[in-house]
């Protein structure tokens, strides 16, 4: 296993649907020589996905971590939770095309995977891509200045009509 080059380090949290997928990602993290900061959940007793999606999604937001990776059991939840925060673009990626996308053209800076939908191996091919991938920039950039800002996409919308 090969670390990745110039690693970042990575924001891992997750409910208790995708305790075992988050246990099997962190491993490959480590693996890998990326440094991990693991926000819970720590087993598989019920919990609510809003309040670990939460931890990860404001170190993101507050540039405390560039990068962040949350998994619940579909991935909906989470990412529905990490999309609220200012400057998160958290993306559900449960197969590697989008993950790969969702770095090239969205400069998506959460993961999100389902711990139900993806196993474990899929899951660590699809963050190894995800990390590994870099945003294209320029047009890309352009549409995602568009949305960066709630006030600002409500303003010009409001121009346009
Ligand atoms: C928990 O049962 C499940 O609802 C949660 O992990 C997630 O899939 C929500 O979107």
């Amino acid at each position: 296993m090969s670390a990745v080059s110039n690693p970042l380090p990575v924001v891992l949290g997750c409910d208790h649907a995708a305790f075992a997928l988050k246990q099997k990602v962190k491993a490959h993290l480590i693996e890998r020589g990326i440094e991990v900061q693991d926000v819970g959940t720590t087993g598989e007793t019920s919990v609510d996905y809003p309040d670990f999606g939460v931890k990860v999604a404001f170190r993101v937001s507050s540039g405390e971590f560039e990068r962040g990776i949350l998994m619940c059991g579909t991935g909906l939840g989470m990412s529905m939770v990490a999309n609220k925060f200012p400057h998160v673009r958290a993306a559900l990626c449960n197969d590697l095309f989008s993950a790969i996308m969702s770095r090239r053209h969205n400069n998506a800076n959460i993961l999100v995977m389902g711990g139900r939908v993806v196993g474990e191996a899929l899951a660590a091919e699809i963050v190894d891509a995800w990390l590994e991938t870099a945003f294209e920039g320029g047009r890309h950039q352009t549409r995602l200045d568009k949305f960066d800002s709630y006030e600002e996409m409500k303003k010009r919308y409001e121009q346009s009509r």
